[in-house]
């Protein structure tokens, strides 16, 4: 028995149960020795949106919510994002360790060799409708890629494992590319082995008839340090889809398209883009107290603000906002910023912010970089899945080596009907039921 335990009182019973506690946490199953009656299951916990339940342990991301810390594998975001690069975050993130030169040449090599798709990926985009929002596309034709490679399968093999972080990893980029050229109805631009992993993204967005596209080296830095600071964010929603999927031991594309989907919600990674299409709809500086107001009576929620972790400031947010002025200077100021900032201004210095503890999070200010690198609205959820991807593949990784790894299967608390006989369709139209309208 640890030392540390928490003794709980049946008040009923008048029964004392002593109940381990390890890493700050009991476990739940411990509970279940406490039991209602002779026959009883056993006691549960309930925990809607798990906001106090940890579903895993885990050696990948810490965040300090209260102190406004992010860390990968114990390295602190602020230090990533000025001195290291995505890819090599990337293979930090899955590994455990920063590569040496001769990893990182391995590695870079790998990645930059993986980026073609089949050519019948192509077939599918045309599939599409010509306005299908690419983040929908991009959930398919991540999944459909499992047909592709049905040694994907092979979950037990860690080789094979391996193998598909370096796919995936390399092709998220291609995929999302294409979707947004599909969409404009411009020739695909196919990868380009010369140029690093944002600048080929970059190059395959925009290339036009050029031979050879140079990316801009302030904006191939900026989504560089946007794509670190993306890389992975413990068990967020599409975290916990991806671990939640892939316990069922599917492949892992098919994991990757139920975590994109999960992404995709505005809650999520669609948040960046709905703080632009918030900024649009509020148009003026003027029109700002008036949003705020509707905020505050709960007819709106103000996007980018607010996170179920961070309770003093996003880090990834400040470092954003460093990044911003950057891109600017390059590419000219946001007509929206002021917009921006001055909700900004209001909200943390207004009670009902304050008081939620609701500070600007990473997708506040991403979209209007995003915006301004020249990228359309609705791309802006894939360019968090691309670099997000490297998160989800560790995760899974570490979910499959855990040897306390289940099929995620939650508890519910029943508060149906209680039995009852089927009743025939010619005896269901009785006055009671007219009168209560069912
Ligand atoms: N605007 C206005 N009020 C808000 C906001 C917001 N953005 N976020 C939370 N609140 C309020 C809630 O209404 C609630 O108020 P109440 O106590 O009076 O009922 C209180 O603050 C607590 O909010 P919860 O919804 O319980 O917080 P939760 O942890 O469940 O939600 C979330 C976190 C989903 C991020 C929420 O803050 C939100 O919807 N933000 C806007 C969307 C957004 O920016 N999402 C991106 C998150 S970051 C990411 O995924 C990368």
């Amino acid at each position: 028995m640890p030392k540390d335990t928490l003794t709980i009182t049946d008040n009923r019973t008048g029964k004392s149960y002593e109940i381990p506690i390890q890493n700050g946490t009991i476990r739940a199953l411990d509970l279940r020795q406490i039991k209602m009656s002779q026959e009883d299951f056993g006691l549960m916990t309930y925990d809607p949106a798990f906001t106090n339940t940890a579903a895993c342990k885990s050696a990948i991301t810490y965040i300090d919510g209260d102190k406004g810390i992010l860390n990968y594998r114990g390295y602190p975001i602020e230090q990533l994002a000025e001195k290291s690069n995505y890819l090599e975050v990337a293979y930090l993130i899955l590994n455990g360790e920063l590569p040496t030169r001769s990893q990182h040449e391995d590695w870079v090599h790998q990645i930059t060799t993986h980026t073609l798709l089949h050519e019948n990926i192509k077939k599918f985009m045309e599939g599409f409708w010509h306005d299908a929002h690419p983040m929908g596309m991009l959930v398919s034709t991540v999944g459909a890629l499992s047909t592709f490679y049905p040694d994907a399968k092979e979950i037990t093999n860690p080789e094979s494992r391996r193998w598909q972080s370096v796919r995936l990893i390399a092709k998220m980029p291609t995929l999302a590319a294409f979707a947004y050229r599909y969409s404009i109805g411009r020739p695909y631009a196919y990868p380009d082995n010369e140029l690093s992993y944002t600048g080929n993204f970059l190059n395959m967005m925009f290339k036009l008839t050029e031979l050879k596209y140079r990316p801009t080296p302030v904006l191939e830095r900026a989504l560089d340090v946007l794509f670190i600071l993306h890389a992975d964010h413990e068990q967020n929603c599409s975290t916990s889809a991806m671990r939640g999927v892939g316990s069922s031991q599917v492949d892992p594309y098919s994991a990757v398209a139920a975590a994109t989907a999960a992404l995709y919600g505005p809650l999520h990674g669609g948040a960046n883009e709905m703080v632009i299409r918030m900024l649009r709809e509020i148009g003026s500086l003027a029109r700002v107290p008036e949003f705020i107001k509707r905020v505050k009576a709960g007819e709106r929620r103000l996007m980018g603000f607010g996170h179920r972790v961070y309770k003093n400031y996003d880090p990834r947010a400040r470092i954003i906002k460093e990044m911003a002025d950057q891109v600017f200077v390059e590419m000219g100021k946001n007509s929206l910023l002021e917009i921006a900032l001055e909700l900004e201004k209001i909200a943390l210095e207004d009670e009902y912010f304050v008081s939620r503890k609701l500070y600007p999070n990473v997708d506040f200010y991403s979209g209007l970089i995003y915006q301004s690198m020249g990228f359309p609205l609705d791309l802006f959820p894939s360019l968090f899945a691309i670099p997000r991807t490297a998160g989800w593949m560790a995760q899974w990784e570490e979910m499959l080596r855990d040897p306390e790894t289940k099929i995620a299967r939650p508890r519910q608390i029943y508060l149906g009907s209680p039995p009852r006989n089927y009743v025939p369709i010619a005896e269901r139209e009785t006055p009671g039921r007219k009168a209560a309208g069912i």
